[in-house]
């Protein structure tokens, strides 16, 4: 038997049953409840999305009361423990893993498609010695669509999945690009003969030796961040990049939107402003003073809370035990000791326990990433080296899906009714502050 709702429209007067779908309302089912022919009918209104479900999807699951993170049905400690960065992308886009022929193959395509066009090269060498390396990714990915226009075809699978290599192959490169770029040093060029990781090392910081050698161990950290950072299922960037790709826009632009959205500090600029949390706090002793200027309202903890995970995020667990294999080869970043205090104190804290609000993934990926090297600004670069593989995934699942159309929300309009438009000369100002 099909279940359902039963709503009372109390303004009618009349009884509506409402099909249940998975244990949801397909919301345009309320637009039957009318009190009349010319009435528009109920629709949904949640800000932020809330509760609403923008799709179907068979990526990624997520129990944020259990703290359970899985790819295609595989638990993330797994995948982290046992598989390659490519391997789990395979994963991610395909719906399984890779036998090792598979593997090989995808490996080969995906190394086969790591160098940029020189003209690209050139539009990097444009920016600002100072310029923001998020700034630069997000700006060189969009123009990536001028050197391939057929991208345009999103509705053809083979011209799809040729830009899905190619992203996944030249999004390392152009990341390396805009840290070089920042610190003056001359472009360093693929090397087919390194692994993913590796080779991104290599394009980061070779300098003047025949060969460069990624030190395995922080290959390997990279490797694990690079799989926890791979997908989200519906996070703020994720939903860009469907909704952007809803339009048909080309993957390569739709990358560049979701890779904005990526960049903001309550999404994935969190790991840079935590590190700047941490240097404002500046030692142990502080911590307990921080933590109650928070509890007062001034500002978040950074790297704490999330929308869906109410309880320990599993990826931060990880990124943790990352962290201490990364520490034996560079030595241990002292800011561990703020954060790990920072940690202590919140888990016991009233405010943050009703609160339900834990450490997530960019809490300790940071303390990562400045221990092997990287400056504050390119962490957001980091993470979106990986997740361009979740937005591909997400896009392609999008565009396969019968149900979706163009992303189009309605709204609840507030503003003024129909009123007549007066002659400049007649106007009286009535705009208080158009900074407020
Ligand atoms: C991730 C985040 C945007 C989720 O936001 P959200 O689901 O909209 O949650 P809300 O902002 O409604 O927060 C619920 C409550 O917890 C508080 N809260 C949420 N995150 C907090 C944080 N990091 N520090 C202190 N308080 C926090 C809110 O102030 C709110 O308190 P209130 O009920 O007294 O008003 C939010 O937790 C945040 O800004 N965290 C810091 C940024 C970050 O680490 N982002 C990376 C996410 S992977």
């Amino acid at each position: 038997m099909q279940e359902s709702l039963t709503i009372t429209d109390n303004r009618t007067n009349t009884r509506h049953e409402v099909p249940l779908y998975k244990g949801s309302v397909r919301t345009m089912d309320l637009r039957k409840i009318q009190t009349g022919p010319d009435d528009f009918g109920v629709m949904g209104y949640d800000p932020a999305f809330m509760n609403t479900a923008s799709c179907q999807s068979a990526i990624t699951f997520i129990d944020g009361e259990k703290g359970i993170l899985r790819y295609r049905g595989y638990e993330i400690e797994h995948l982290a423990e046992r598989c390659s960065f490519l391997e789990v992308a395979y994963l991610l886009l395909f719906g399984e893993l890779p036998t090792s022929a598979e593997l090989k193959e995808w490996v080969n395509t995906i190394t086969h498609h790591t160098m940029i066009h020189e003209t690209t090269k050139k539009f990097l060498e444009g920016f600002r010695y100072d310029a923001h390396p998020m700034g630069m990714f997000i700006s060189t990915v969009a123009a990536l669509s001028t050197v391939y226009p057929e991208a345009r075809k999103v509705q053809d699978p083979a011209v799809r999945h040729l830009q899905i290599c190619r992203l996944i192959g030249k999004v390392p490169t152009i990341a390396a690009y805009t840290y070089r770029h920042s610190l003056g040093f001359p472009y360093v060029y693929p090397d087919n003969e390194l692994a993913y990781t590796a080779n991104f090392m290599n394009m980061l910081w070779k300098m003047v030796e025949p060969k460069y050698q990624a030190n395995p161990i922080l290959a390997r950290a990279l490797d694990i961040l690079f799989i926890l950072h791979a997908d989200h299922e519906q996070n703020c960037s994720a939903n860009v990049m469907r909704s952007a790709g809803s339009s048909y826009a080309d993957p390569f632009v739709s990358v560049a939107a979701a890779a904005a959205a990526l960049s903001g500090p309550l999404h994935g600029g969190a790991n840079e402003e935590v590190l700047k949390m941490l240097d404002e706090i500046g030692s142990k002793d502080r911590v307990p003073a921080y933590i109650e200027q928070i509890k007062a309202g001034h500002g978040k903890l950074m790297g704490f809370g999330h929308r869906v995970y109410k309880n320990y995020d599993p990826r931060a667990r990880i990124v943790k035990w990352t962290a201490n294999q990364v520490f034996q080869v560079t030595g241990r970043n002292p800011k561990l000791d703020i954060a790990l205090e920072l940690e202590r104190i919140a888990l016991e804290d009233d405010y943050f326990i009703k609160r339900k609000l834990y450490p997530n993934v960019d809490f300790y990926s940071g303390i990562i990433y400045q221990a092997m090297g990287f400056k504050p600004e390119m962490f957001t670069v980091l993470f979106a080296i990986p997740r361009t593989v979740g937005w591909l995934a997400q896009w392609q699942e999008m565009l396969q899906d019968p149900e979706q159309k163009i992303a189009r929300p309605r709204q609840i309009y507030v503003g003024k009714e129909a009123r007549e438009l007066m002659p400049i000369e007649k106007r009286a100002s009535r705009v208080a502050s158009l900074t407020e």
